[in-house]
C-alpha cells in the first residue's frame, strides 16, 4: 500500500506551472489508500490553503471546490455542470449507471419512477425487516467474542436488505455477496477479469429476476422490479437493459457506502466511550447520532461534474469540458459551516445540512434507507454488545477514492 501524498504550494516541484488560470496546483493523489483519516487531513489542509485548487493527478485534471457554500452551489448548478462526469477521479464513465447518467428532464422522469420506493414512508415499511435481519446477524457474531466487523457484519446487512428491496430471497446473499465484492474490488485495482465475470453473473441474476416478474407480476406498489417492468416514461416502457442498469446501480450505490459508514461509526464508538455510553443509555438518539457521523466521516468524498458552458465561478474561470470536484468531505468538515468540525456533537445545530448525500436533483436516492439502516444497527448492536474494543495491534487503514475500511477487528467479552 502506498502512502497518500500531498505536495502543494511553495515546495511544488512539478515541471509545470504552479498556478493554472490563477489557481494553485495540487498534486495530491486522492485515489490511494492511506492510514485511517489520512484523506480528511489532506482535504482539510487544502481547503484552508486556498479556496480552489486545480488538481493535476489525472490527465484532464480537475477543479476542486472545497468550501461548504461553494460545494452546495456546485450541486445546485446542475443545468451547466452535469454528471457526464460522475467522479473527478474517474472522469471516464466505464460502466453505465441510472439514474446518475441522466440529467435535466430525463433524469427527473426516471427519479419519479424510483422515488416512491425510497420515500420515508416506503422505508418505514422496511423497518421491521431491517430490525429482524440486524438482530439475526448480531446474534450470529455475539457468541464468538469478536469478529471482523466489516466482513462479518457491515457488508452482509445492507446486502440482505438490498435483496429484499428488490423482492429477491435473502438467502441468495450467499453467492450474491461475493459477486458484488469482486465487482466492486475491480473498480479499485482488483482483478479486472474476475470483476468482469462477477458483473456477468450479477446481470444474469437480475435478468432472471426481471423475466420472472414479467411472467408473474406482483403488486407494483410493493414490488420494485414489477414497477420497473410496468413503468412508462413518455408512453414507452423501460428497456430490459435500463432496468438491469437500475438494479446494478442500486447495488453499487447502496452496499459499499453503508458498509463504509458502519466501519467509521463503529471505529469512533469503540474509541469514544462517552459517546457510546450515551447511545446505549438513550437509543432514541440514534438518528441524530447517525446524522452527525455522516457529517463527520463522509465516505463519498467528492462527486464529479463536467462543465457544459464557460462560466466564471466566484473568480474561477471555467471552460466547457472542464471537470469539477464537488468536495463533499471538505464541505462537511468546513469550520465556516460546522464549527469545531473534528468534534462529534450530538444534536449539532444545522447538522442536517451536511452534504454526505449530495444535494440538488442527484441527491442520494437511498438516503432515507441508509439512515434507517444505520440507526437500526446503532440501537440493536448496542442493546446486545454494548462494550467492545478494537483488537490491539492492527493498523487501521482506509481505501482511497471512495473511503472504506478494509477491516475492523472488534472484540468483546462473552
Ligand atoms: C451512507 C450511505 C450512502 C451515502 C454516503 C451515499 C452518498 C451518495 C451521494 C453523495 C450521492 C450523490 C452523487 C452525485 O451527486 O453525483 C448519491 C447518489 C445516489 N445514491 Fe447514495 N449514498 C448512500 C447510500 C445509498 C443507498 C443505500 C442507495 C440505494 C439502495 C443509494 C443509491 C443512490 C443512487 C441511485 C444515487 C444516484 C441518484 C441520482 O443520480 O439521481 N445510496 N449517494
Amino acid at each position: 500500500m502506498s502512502e497518500t501524498r500531498q505536495r502543494t504550494g511553495p515546495d511544488d516541484d512539478a515541471p509545470g506551472a504552479r498556478t493554472v488560470r490563477g489557481c494553485p496546483v495540487s498534486h495530491t493523489e486522492y485515489g490511494e489508500d492511506s492510514e485511517l483519516y489520512g484523506h480528511y487531513a489532506l482535504l482539510d489542509a487544502e481547503r484552508e490553503a486556498a479556496r480552489f485548487h486545480f488538481n493535476d493527478t489525472r490527465p484532464r485534471g480537475f477543479w476542486m471546490l472545497q468550501r461548504y457554500d461553494d460545494v452546495l452551489e456546485g450541486f445546485q448548478n446542475h443545468a451547466v455542470w452535469t454528471t457526464r462526469v460522475r467522479s473527478a477521479l474517474n472522469p471516464e464513465p466505464g460502466i453505465a449507471l441510472l439514474p446518475q447518467d441522466l440529467n435535466g428532464k430525463e433524469h427527473a422522469k426516471l427519479r419519479r419512477v424510483l422515488n416512491p420506493f425510497f420515500s420515508p414512508a416506503a422505508v418505514r415499511r422496511m423497518e421491521p425487516l431491517a430490525h429482524r435481519r440486524c438482530v439475526e446477524l448480531v446474534e450470529e457474531v455475539r457468541p464468538k467474542g469478536g469478529c471482523d466487523f466489516v466482513a462479518e457484519f457491515a457488508i452482509r446487512y445492507p446486502t440482505d436488505l438490498f435483496l429484499s428491496l428488490l423482492g429477491l430471497p435473502v438467502a441468495d446473499g450467499e453467492f450474491f455477496l461475493p459477486w458484488s465484492e469482486t465487482l466492486f474490488a475491480g473498480f479499485f485495482g482488483g482483478d479486472p477479469e474476475a470483476a468482469a465475470e462477477a458483473r456477468r453473473n450479477i446481470l444474469e441474476y437480475f435478468d432472471r429476476a426481471v423475466n420472472e416478474r414479467r411472467a408473474a407480476p406482483r403488486d407494483p406498489a410493493e414490488d420494485m422490479v414489477t414497477r420497473l417492468v410496468q413503468a412508462r416514461i413518455d408512453g414507452e416502457p423501460l428497456s430490459q437493459e435500463d432496468i438491469l442498469t437500475v438494479c446494478m446501480t442500486l447495488m453499487l450505490a447502496g452496499l459499499d457506502t453503508t458498509r463504509s459508514a458502519l466501519g467509521f461509526i463503529f471505529t469512533h464508538l469503540a474509541r469514544h466511550e462517552e459517546d457510546r455510553r450515551r447511545i446505549i443509555a438513550e437509543p432514541e438518539l440514534a438518528p441524530a447520532a447517525v446524522e452527525e457521523f455522516l457529517r463527520m466521516y463522509p465516505l463519498v468524498i467528492q462527486a464529479g461534474r463536467e462543465v457544459q458552458e464557460p462560466q466564471d465561478f466566484h473568480g474561477l474561470p471555467l471552460e466547457k469540458g472542464d471537470v469539477v470536484w464537488l468536495g463533499i468531505a471538505s464541505a462537511n468538515r468546513d469550520p465556516r459551516k460546522f464549527p469545531d468540525p473534528d468534534r462529534f456533537i450530538l444534536g449539532r445545530e444545522g447538522v442536517n445540512q451536511n452534504l454526505a448525500f449530495g444535494a440538488g436533483p442527484h441527491r442520494c436516492l437511498g438516503m432515507h434507507l441508509a439512515r434507517l439502516e444505520l440507526a437500526v444497527v446503532l440501537r440493536e448492536w448496542h442493546a446486545r454488545i454494548p462494550d467492545y474494543r478494537i483488537r490491539p495491534g492492527v493498523p487501521l487503514t482506509e481505501r482511497g477514492g471512495q473511503l472504506t475500511m478494509p477491516t475492523l477487528p472488534l472484540e468483546w467479552e462473552v
